[in-house]
């Protein structure tokens, strides 16, 4: 199949930015639709990427951004919802629906739909149910849809380990939630050489991909980890399960969420795989990479903190 033109839904986030570098950097023309251009300024530099702001919830909006393009890349999600569940099935079940629809309608057959690793409908939170249900969506959908399931991401730009980084710094000992939940970290850049690899690959139609990298660590392990690496090794205390429910609640009544009690229930399910990494790429470890960004306090890190703090 002859790709020319991309559209990444969710493009401007933190592995659609990778995601849209790998395939500019292989000259495709890749349409980001956003719903603030300024989020997605490191993209507006690249030569074939158009960024358009655009409310991908209106079908016709949706209608003119899927017009013309030989494939559909769904990045969309969000991790804690401000609206009750209502807000994972608008992004995570509705979105993908319309998604399917106006790829359809225009003739578009190709679909990459990211997921999460432990999402099925029954999952026992609502952020796993609903990447379940847009799963089964897209695998009914007709067109040829490849499916990826990662583990949490890692890369400079995460919330993940830097979300730790910033909290270990700030705290000298560490009151840790749901210390035993399992993660295989994924480098992000792994993840987007996943998507563009099944670009070219037509068996990967119809697949469904686990993305984890070499190795498994408990939250503990890796809060302590990360407190190494930045050079603040703290006491890391692990808290009990019902501690660990009642922590979540208190951070979710905060103004800026931190964590959720939905996180706390997608954490009672490990997010771990025995299956290999796709199309022969050797996932990259956190221990080879990760210290260059959290050890050396650049300028840019110190800018993204006070950009976070202003809530910007
Ligand atoms: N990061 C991880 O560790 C991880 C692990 C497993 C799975 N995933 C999945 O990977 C995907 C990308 O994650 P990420 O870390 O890159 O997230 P991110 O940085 O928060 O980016 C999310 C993207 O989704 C768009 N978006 C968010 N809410 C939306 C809404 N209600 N309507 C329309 N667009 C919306 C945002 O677009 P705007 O420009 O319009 O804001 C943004 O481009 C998600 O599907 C996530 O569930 C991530």
């Amino acid at each position: 199949m002859q790709i020319s033109t991309l559209c990444v839904i969710g493009g401007s986030g933190f592995v659609g930015s990778h995601v849209c570098q790998q395939l500019a950097a292989r000259g495709f023309r890749v349409r980001v639709p956003t719903r603030d251009r300024e989020r997605a300024k490191s993209l507006i530099l690249l030569p074939t990427v158009d960024v358009i702001r655009a409310d991908v919830h209106d079908p016709a909006a949706l209608a003119a951004v899927v017009r013309g393009c030989d494939v559909v890349i769904n990045l969309v999600g969000v991790l804690h919802d401000a609206r009750g569940a209502r807000g994972f099935a608008a992004a995570h079940v509705e979105l993908a629906r319309k998604l399917v629809a106006a790829s359809r309608e225009a003739g578009v057959r190709r679909f990459l739909q990211m997921s999460a690793l432990a999402a099925v409908p029954d999952a026992p939170s609502a952020y796993l149910r609903s990447k379940g249900e847009a799963e089964r969506i897209v695998r009914e959908s007709g067109l040829d849809w490849t499916i990826f399931r990662p583990s949490v991401i890692f890369g400079p730009e995460d919330s993940f380990l830097n979300f730790f980084a910033r909290l270990l710094r700030l705290f000298p000992v560490f009151p840790l939630g749901s210390p035993g939940a399992q993660f295989q970290p994924v480098y992000v850049g792994d993840v987007a050489k996943a998507f563009v690899h099944a670009l070219s690959d037509s068996g990967s139609i119809g697949g469904s991909y686990d993305l984890c990298g070499p190795q498994r660590y408990t939250l503990r392990e890796l809060v302590t980890w990360v407190g190494r690496a930045i050079n603040r090794p703290r006491p890391v205390i692990g808290l009990s399960r019902s501690l660990s429910y009642c922590q979540a609640l208190a951070l979710e009544l905060l103004p800026l969420k931190l964590m959720t009690r939905d996180n706390f229930r997608s954490m009672e399910i490990d997010s771990v795989s025995d299956s290999p990494f796709p199309f022969g790429i050797r996932p990259q470890s956190l221990e080879a990479l990760a210290p260059s960004w959290l050890a050396t306090e650049t300028p840019r890190a110190r800018y993204d903190r006070l950009r976070s703090r202003a809530g910007r």
